[in-house]
């Protein structure tokens, strides 16, 4: 869980045009402090990360990378320094081509070089993207930065686009050797501020879920990208839709918004905390699309601890009037016990007990919004998720 430059903030380096926003120091601390005032870092959100477009246009004369000096006039060591003494992890970006996706040098010839920097700088957390690089070299070139990274003996998270860049050339990624070698990687591409792309991302991991389930877990996470809830593309439905459908995938939760100017139900879904419990839940599972009704709505389900299983029933179309399900409780895989308790996910609400051969009745509101509920059998002491 974390925060990331990208999606908001994307390559603004003109300072005299965009004081506020350009990627610089002041930006990063700036978040930084809101991310743990805000009450971020308590909810989980532990990350901050700076995407491309911190670096200078070349390296230093001994090969080394530096950052733009205008933008970073202390350097990245103190950066780090600041964010560390808030209670934070921080994570930077490169790439393993020759360039990073915006043009700035990239760690092709440098692997050992840049990790031994990283190390210095004390970064916990490396994105290494895949552009101005040929993509059947991923296969080594990612192994490689690895073990420069390992040997450092400095513990950095490793974010990986491997497979995404793969995934886009048709070719098929090595789930089992990436695992083995990232903490996380994103899978396929990059996400925007709008519903159509949060949706058409939803849909990708449902049709490929048999393919990415078997590699996420603690430790290897599949990465659907950021959370663009705060900004300015999705309704408050939609947002409620892609927290609960990046918790019920167990996504890593890297939120990219200007956190001074989020609005409160914003911050509120972001900091839901039974979302976060679910996204969270120690099992690590990633849940899965389990049913499609009338091509229209979709339910997604995980299992969690203590025999509980969260659900989303997503209702992505814009069809103006709001939707009444009715579903088996066999339909969602529940039979295992004789009673369940059901609860609201965002509002930690009773709504029943449900007999195994009743039906479970709700209404979800159209054009991207969820009814989040999670059950627990009946016989099972009840406690509320975010005590977990
Ligand atoms: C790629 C990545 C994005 C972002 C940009 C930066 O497009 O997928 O997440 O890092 O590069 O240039």
């Amino acid at each position: 869980m974390g925060w990331l430059t990208w999606q908001r903030f994307r390559c603004v380096t003109d300072c005299h045009l965009y004081p506020d926003t350009c990627i610089s120091e002041k930006l990063i601390r700036t978040q930084a402090k809101l991310l743990v005032d805000g009450g971020y870092l308590a909810a989980g959100y532990e990350y901050i990360i700076i995407d491309d477009c911190w670096l200078n246009n070349t390296r230093a004369a001994d090969g080394s990378l530096q950052p733009d000096n205008q933008r970073f006039p202390s350097g990245i060591r103190a950066l780090a320094d600041y964010i560390h003494s808030l209670g934070l992890k921080f994570g930077i970006y490169e790439d393993y081509g020759t360039a990073t996706c915006a043009g700035y040098p990239g760690s092709l010839g440098h692997l050992e070089q840049d990790a031994q920097t990283f190390a210095s700088w004390t970064v916990d957390y490396l994105k290494l993207d895949g552009c101005n690089a040929d993509i059947k070299d991923f296969d080594t070139g990612y192994p490689s930065m690895e073990r420069a990274l390992n040997v450092t003996g400095y513990p950095i998270a490793y974010s990986c686009s491997w497979p995404a860049y793969q995934e886009f050339s048709k070719m098929k990624p090595n789930y089992s050797a990436i695992a083995q070698t990232c903490n996380l990687w994103r899978n396929w591409g990059d996400i925007d501020d709008s519903w159509d792309s949060v949706y058409s991302i939803i849909q990708w991991f449902g049709d490929n879920q048999d393919r990415l389930s078997p590699f996420h877990g603690p430790g290897h996470w599949n990465d659907p990208d950021m959370i663009v809830v705060g900004n300015y593309g999705l309704s408050p439905g939609q947002s409620r839709a892609q927290m609960a459908l990046w918790s019920i995938m167990a996504a890593p939760l890297i939120l990219s918004v200007d956190l001074r100017t989020i609005s409160d139900w914003a911050r509120d879904i972001i900091l839901n905390k039974n979302l976060i419990a679910i996204n969270q839940d120690p099992l690590g599972a990633m849940g899965r699309r389990i049913l499609k009704l009338n091509g229209n709505v979709e339910v997604w389900s995980k299992a969690l601890i203590n025999n509980r299983t969260a659900f989303v029933a997503l209702f992505p179309q814009p069809y103006g009037t709001p939707i009444h399900m009715s579903i088996n409780l066999t339909d969602l895989g529940l039979g295992r016990f004789d009673e369940y308790d059901f609860f609201e996910t965002f509002h930690d609400e009773f709504l029943g007990k449900y007999h195994k051969n009743e039906l479970y009745n709700f209404t979800i509101n159209p054009s991207g919004d969820v009814h989040a509920f999670y059950v627990e059998s009946a016989s099972t002491k009840t406690y509320r998720l975010d005590l977990i």
